[in-house]
């Protein structure tokens, strides 16, 4: 099989990993690990959400959590914006990209920015033209592309029809959600096929939902379709409220053990990837879920 040989990671366990947790992580403490995090030679990491704080109250310091990070100058950051308010809360707080979000799914898109999907576009379209004249990098996030927690099956021609729209207003990558994990590899195989007659590879990063056990598969399914971007979080971190059910993201740590084994290359050191689930994990008070960090958890005490 040929793999790419090098793979970018983003980070997304500040952003998805923690909008999903009951309990507040101290602004202190959140900056402390995105040091860590900073630290491990990961290419991006997506550091916050500046969303409305009513909807996510555990990123209510977005903006604080922003002018305190270390910047490490090897590191792209993001955040994740839902409209102009957004942007204009995270340009404040400094960003080289925003990753601004809808979903194929009417329900969802709803339930998640209480808008229509045909209602979102013009909101993105401000965002991302703003965003792009002051010379960021913009990310649109599609998510439910597979499976719609309320809808049940989503056609790849739905998805296409949203890719084909954020594209044309100026979005620079493309990360496709299975927000529910729910894709198993044949499904993954029938949307890679028509989105990358379409796309440059280069443009589309997958982001994987654990939720069955299923995004190691998947990413390996991707990587045989020549994707060399994907999301993931620090020890498995994640979900999405407004997606009832769904569980973390793929856990960075397991998606290291899979592409170092495999011989592809990502920049980022493992030890210090574990070190960093290990210091999230701890202040969470609870196991996180990555295999890889409980192996070597196992092993190191
Ligand atoms: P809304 O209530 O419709 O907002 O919420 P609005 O535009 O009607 O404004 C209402 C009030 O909110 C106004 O204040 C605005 O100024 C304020 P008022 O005039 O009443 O005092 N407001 C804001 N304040 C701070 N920051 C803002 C902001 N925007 C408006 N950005 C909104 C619409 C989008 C804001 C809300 O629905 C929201 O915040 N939703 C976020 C939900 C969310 O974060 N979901 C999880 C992330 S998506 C995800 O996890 C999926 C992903 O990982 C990919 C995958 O897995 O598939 C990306
Ligand atoms: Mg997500």
């Amino acid at each position: 099989m040929h793999y790419p040989s090098f793979i970018h990671l983003k980070e997304v366990g500040p952003r998805d990993g923690l909008q999903n947790e009951s309990i507040f992580i101290d602004t202190d403490d959140k900056v402390k690990w995105i040091d860590m995090l900073s630290d491990s030679g990961v290419g991006e990491i997506e550091y916050s959400s500046f969303v409305h704080p009513k909807w996510i109250p555990a990123l209510k310091d977005a903006q604080e959590v922003g002018k305190k990070i270390k910047r490490n100058p090897n590191v792209r950051y993001s955040a994740l914006v839902p409209n102009l308010k957004g942007l204009e809360r995270a340009l404040e707080a400094g960003i080289d990209g925003a990753s601004v979000f809808m979903s194929v799914s009417e329900t969802h898109n709803r339930k998640n920015i209480n808008k229509s999907v045909d209602e979102t576009y013009p909101i993105l379209r401000e965002v991302i033209s703003e965003a792009k004249s002051v010379d960021k990098f913009v990310t649109g996030y599609v998510s439910t592309v597979f499976d719609c927690p309320y809808e049940g099956r989503i056609n790849p021609e739905q998805v296409i029809r949203v890719c084909d729209e954020l594209f044309a207003v100026g979005v620079d990558f493309i990360s496709l959600g299975d927000t529910i994990g729910s894709a198993v590899p044949s499904q993954v195989e029938a949307l890679l096929e028509p989105v990358l007659i379409r796309y440059d590879s280069d443009k589309i990063i997958m982001h994987f939902h654990d939720t069955r056990g299923m995004a190691i598969a998947n990413i390996l399914t991707s990587l045989n379709y020549g994707i060399t971007r994907f999301d993931s979080a620090v020890g498995g971190l994640g979900g999405c409220p407004y997606a009832k059910g769904a569980a973390g993201n793929v856990a960075t740590n397991d998606v290291l053990y899979l592409l170092h084994g495999l011989g592809i290359k990502t920049g980022v050191q493992e030890d210090k990837m574990q070190q960093a689930a290990l210091c999230i994990q701890d202040k969470l008070g609870k196991q996180l879920p990555s295999k890889a960090l409980a192996y070597h958890y196992k092993k190191t005490v």
